[in-house]
């Protein structure tokens, strides 16, 4: 198992570095490995980072999506209270599976309205958002004063940055994660850990295969917003 991480992955053949190979744990599929090798050493850097607490109110964006799904069943377990945010109905059921405390769909115009009613009046004190655009500022309006809006991308395509004076006058804090991680992560230790962790039981991942030959039509579903969990392409027979 590789992170391959440069163009030439959809392949049924790829050279690896021998020293970026991971020996997938006994138990674990090529569909999970492959999903928590990427995105669990994505979500587990994203965690660190966060560093949540049993007495956290998280809110997650694109909770039913590939890191979604790992945070929420990380900060459930945790004991943290957790708000999933999610596309659609059928999204937001799934958040409810993994056991978040609330589950919103966030195409619904006055979700963060629900939110607010939900928390009856507490605020949110961190909010984890991999979409941003309109999704990451109505999070970002729903955190209690000392709250933390961490990000680690804009799969909106739509950049949500708050200015400098919000953050003062509403006592909240914003960190890029991702630029973090680009930064400082240890990729190689985070990805042992990952599928360590699935190993175990303890995260769970998600994931949908498509055959590499049908690589645009999963390109397609994934644009579509119509996929839960990672897109994993299996090389045809
Ligand atoms: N996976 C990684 O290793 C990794 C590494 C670095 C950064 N990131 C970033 O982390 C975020 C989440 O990544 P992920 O891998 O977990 O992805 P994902 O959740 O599996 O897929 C993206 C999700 O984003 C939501 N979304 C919102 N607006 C969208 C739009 N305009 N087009 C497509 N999707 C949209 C959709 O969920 P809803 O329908 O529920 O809104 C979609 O299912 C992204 O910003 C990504 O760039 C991921």
């Amino acid at each position: 198992m590789t992170a391959y991480g440069r163009p030439g992955g959809y392949a049924e053949l790829a050279v690896a570095d021998v020293s970026s190979l991971h020996r997938i744990p006994t138990g674990l599929g090529y569909e999970a490995a492959v999903t928590m090798v990427v995105t669990g050493t994505t979500a587990i850097g994203l965690l660190d980072i966060a560093e949540l607490t049993s007495g956290d109110v998280v809110l997650v964006t694109s909770a039913a999506g590939g890191i979604g799904r790992l945070v929420v069943q990380f900060a459930r377990r945790l004991g943290a209270t957790v708000i999933g945010a999610a596309g659609g109905p059928a999204k937001a059921a799934a958040v409810r599976e993994l056991g978040a405390n609330l589950a919103v769909d966030y195409n619904l115009p006055d979700w963060a309205g629900t939110v607010r009613d939900a928390l009856g009046g507490r605020g949110v004190t961190v909010v984890l958002d991999g979409v941003e655009g309109d999704k990451g500022r109505a999070a970002f309006g729903l955190l209690a004063e000392g709250g933390r809006y961490i990000t680690i991308g804009a799969a909106s395509r739509d950049e949500f940055r708050p200015e400098e004076a919000q953050l003062k006058e509403r006592g909240v804090r914003f960190t890029d994660a991702l630029a973090l991680l680009l930064e400082g992560q240890d990729a190689a230790v985070d990805e042992a850990r990952a599928l360590a962790e699935a190993a175990a039981g303890n995260l769970v991942p998600a994931f949908q295969t498509f055959p590499l030959s049908q690589a645009a039509t999963a390109h397609a579903a994934l644009q579509a917003r119509a996929t839960t969990g990672k897109i994993v392409l299996v090389p045809d027979a």
